[in-house]
């Protein structure tokens, strides 16, 4: 069984290295296979938005760059571990790069709770909230590419390496180890408890039972999961959820996904003659606003 641990980092020997190293260290003690990616040494291209990776029969992304050997390397994959530092409270770009290409390689749901991720986090502050934007992408990452969460972890520590000041730290990321290769090798067996307490403060904090996501949305008196879809009743200080699985709502969710993206090339090809006569007046050359670093217009 293969684990590939990714590094989100362009940092050498830094928090996020240290600690995927770590994990897969751990993995391999116990006989899996692991290896290593970096993603500072692969050529990681912007999305251009055309959209050939969903609306075309036999859908491929045209980009020519290192993201479809990315992927291959993952989807071989029956574990992942992704570390990654915390940049202005979110994930780096290289990363939400990536994971703005996923789409060639969205799960329909097939193959739904056989494989596992892990995530680690690295940042300066010393709080949960440090992470709660970043937690999102690496959800919806995991799970659109069918990958279950085993566990969280976040290692408060600024500069390079210092996450090894505290051997706590090392104990920790052998836990999350544990617990990968657990599921790993018997993904029937129970996923993580997500009600674990925040390591970071000790504190209890509200965590969505289904993913462990920390953001929520409320609508109608309801406190709803923006990730998946997990719903609950605020009642004073603790919520009561539906208790739903990780993917219970995750075939649905990306059903209606892509019903809505067909819907929208359809209003496109429907209303085709409009919408290219109503472009016209916004052109660079028809528009009569100068653009900034642009040599020749449209
Ligand atoms: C551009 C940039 C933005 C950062 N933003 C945050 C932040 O919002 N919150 C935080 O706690 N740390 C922040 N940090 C600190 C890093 O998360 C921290 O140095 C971390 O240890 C880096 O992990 P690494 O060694 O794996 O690269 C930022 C660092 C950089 C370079």
């Amino acid at each position: 069984m293969k684990v590939t641990g990714i590094v989100a980092s362009p940092r050498r020997i830094g928090n996020s290295d240290i600690l995927v190293k770590e994990t897969l260290k751990g993995l391999q003690e116990q006989g899996l296979e692991v290896s290593i990616l970096r993603l500072r040494d692969f050529r990681i291209k912007y999305c251009n938005g055309c959209e050939k990776c969903v609306v075309q029969e036999n859908p491929r992304c045209p980009i020519k760059d290192d993201v479809k050997f990315i992927y291959e390397q993952i989807m071989q994959s029956d574990g992942l571990v992704l570390g990654s530092p915390i940049y202005i409270h979110g994930i780096p770009g290289i990363l939400k790069t990536l994971i703005d290409r996923i789409r060639p390689y969205v799960s329909k749901g097939e193959s739904i709770e056989k494989k596992f991720s892990g995530f680690l986090f690295t940042h300066t502050f010393n709080s949960e909230f440090e992470y709660a934007y970043a937690l999102p992408y690496l959800l919806f990452f995991s799970f659109y590419l069918n990958f279950q969460v085993s566990g969280i972890l976040s290692v408060p520590s600024g500069s390079p390496g210092e996450c090894l000041i505290d051997v706590e730290n090392i104990r920790k990321v052998r836990v999350l180890s544990e617990k990968l290769f657990r599921n790993i090798i018997d993904p029937a067996g129970p996923v993580t408890d997500f009600q674990e307490k925040q390591e970071t403060t000790g504190q209890e904090t509200i965590i969505c039972p289904g993913c462990h996501n920390l953001t929520f949305s409320m609508k109608q008196g309801k406190i709803i999961c923006p990730v998946c879809k997990e719903e609950g009743i605020l009642t004073g200080d603790s919520v009561d959820w539906q208790k739903k699985s990780q993917f219970s709502n995750l075939k649905e969710t990306m059903n209606s996904r892509f019903q809505m993206i067909m819907e929208s090339h359809l209003a496109f090809k429907t209303n085709f003659r409009t919408i290219i006569g109503a472009r016209e007046e916004f052109k660079d050359k028809n528009i009569g606003i100068p653009i900034v670093g642009k040599d020749k217009p449209e």
